[in-house]
């Protein structure tokens, strides 16, 4: 087996046919599999199933009951399954053209690379099919934030976000991936220093069917990004800044209510806590839930750590406010700042303490380190 096609597909029920009909007119005479690693709610895995019977190579299905692991999980989990050594990940939904997948493996066959990217932004390549003009803008700002980031690993890479990519399985060590939302190819890239080359291609448009990125996605994205640059506690530090301006609107928007200002800070707190808690679940530490126990229980802890340290911040801002006169708001933000410092600490060396006893046994775990050993420098 030469080439094993990775597909992620989610709700795609309409693409199955042509997709697999074009890359079978595409690839005649070589020797590949598709793997389709389904999350739908539609009758895609039918689909499949149908296709495959009629397909005069092999068509393979993995339909999970949870998207929850979402796009770049399922991609993941195609290396996984993959029978040949050289995957290509494309989108199930055509944008992808079949037809360009020959020159990728020609390029790989050259030689010299461990990654060949189907690029919209290199010369000859071109993203006409995004949906809009804001699409458009947030897809060149992210892909500039990226390389910025990281200026070496991505140096010879013009479209990091692309879902459309053929890789050297051998070469990408699975076990350190962490793949959050869309972008797995970024996952990829900024772990490890990889041998990329790049091909141009057109982008099109959907053949059927409607895009699933969406607000979240991009939330996710720039978690990713903040944890592959910094690690997971900048994650959270963001993460609580965020918290803290919302806390101050908040209880500015509740007093110009006409709401005296301790009420006012104390449900803004109350509904901050709650807020960096969905945050820190769905976002920062997405990946570790399902080892952690019950939701109720994290949020428990969470929410008795942060109410005690309301419980002493809130009298140490009134007496800020009615002893030494400093408006309410500013009395807000500086106990605010204490605070943070105070839970930033706590969690680095109380919650997130290496621990030193398992540490000696057992390799650490990747997550933690991985944003150590991402440093681009
Ligand atoms: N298994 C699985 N699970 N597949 C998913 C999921 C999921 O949760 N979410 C989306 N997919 C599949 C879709 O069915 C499709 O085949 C592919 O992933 C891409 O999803 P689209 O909804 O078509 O995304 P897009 O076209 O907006 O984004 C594409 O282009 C971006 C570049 O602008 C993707 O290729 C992105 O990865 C890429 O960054
Ligand atoms: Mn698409």
């Amino acid at each position: 087996m030469e080439l094993s096609i990775i597909v992620p597909t989610f709700n795609e029920g309409g693409n199955v046919d042509e997709l697999v009909r074009r890359i079978g007119d595409a690839l005649g005479g070589r020797s590949f599999e598709v793997i389709f690693v389904d999350d739908s709610t539609d009758d895609t895995p039918d689909r499949v199933l149908a296709t495959a019977q009629r397909a005069p190579f092999p068509v393979r299905l993995r339909h999970r009951e949870s998207a929850d692991a979402g796009l770049g999980g399922a991609v993941l989990e195609g290396f996984e399954l993959a029978a040949a050594r050289w995957c290509l990940v494309m989108d199930g939904d055509l944008q992808h053209p079949p037809e360009d997948i020959a020159r990728l493996l020609d390029r790989a066959a050259a030689g010299d690379v461990d990654v060949v990217i189907a690029s919209r932004y290199a010369s000859g390549g071109d993203s006409r099919g995004l949906a809009d003009a804001t699409r458009t803008a947030v897809s060149r700002l992210s892909t500039l934030l990226t390389k910025a980031m990281f200026p070496r690993k991505l140096a010879t890479c013009t479209d990091p976000m692309t879902g459309f990519f053929l890789v050297d399985r051998d070469a990408v060590d699975l076990s350190t991936l962490r793949p959050r939302g869309f972008k797995i190819l970024l996952e990829i890239l900024a772990r490890r220093q990889l041998r990329v080359a790049e091909v141009p291609f057109s982008f099109a448009e959907r053949y059927a069917g409607d895009s699933k990125a969406n607000l979240r996605q991009g939330l996710r994205f720039l978690t990713q990004l903040t944890m592959l640059r910094f690690g997971r506690m900048s994650a959270f530090a963001l993460v609580g800044g965020v918290g803290a301006i919302a806390n101050l609107v908040i209880m500015w928007g509740l007093i110009r209510l006409g709401m005296d200002y301790l009420p006012a800070a104390i449900i803004a707190s109350e509904l901050t806590i709650i807020g960096n808690f969905l945050l820190l679940e769905y976002l920062v530490f997405a990946d570790m839930r399902a080892e952690s126990g019950r939701l109720w229980h994290r949020f428990a802890k969470s929410f008795t750590f942060n109410n005690l340290e309301a419980i002493v911040r809130i009298p140490i801002m009134a007496m800020l406010v009615e002893g030494a006169h400093v408006p309410a708001v500013l009395a807000a933000g500086l106990t605010l700042v204490a605070a943070f410092i105070v839970r930033f600490v706590f969690h680095a060396l109380v919650v997130y303490a290496p621990r030193r006893a398992l540490a000696s046994q057992s390799a650490p775990e990747p997550a933690e380190v991985s944003g150590r050993r991402t440093l681009d420098a």
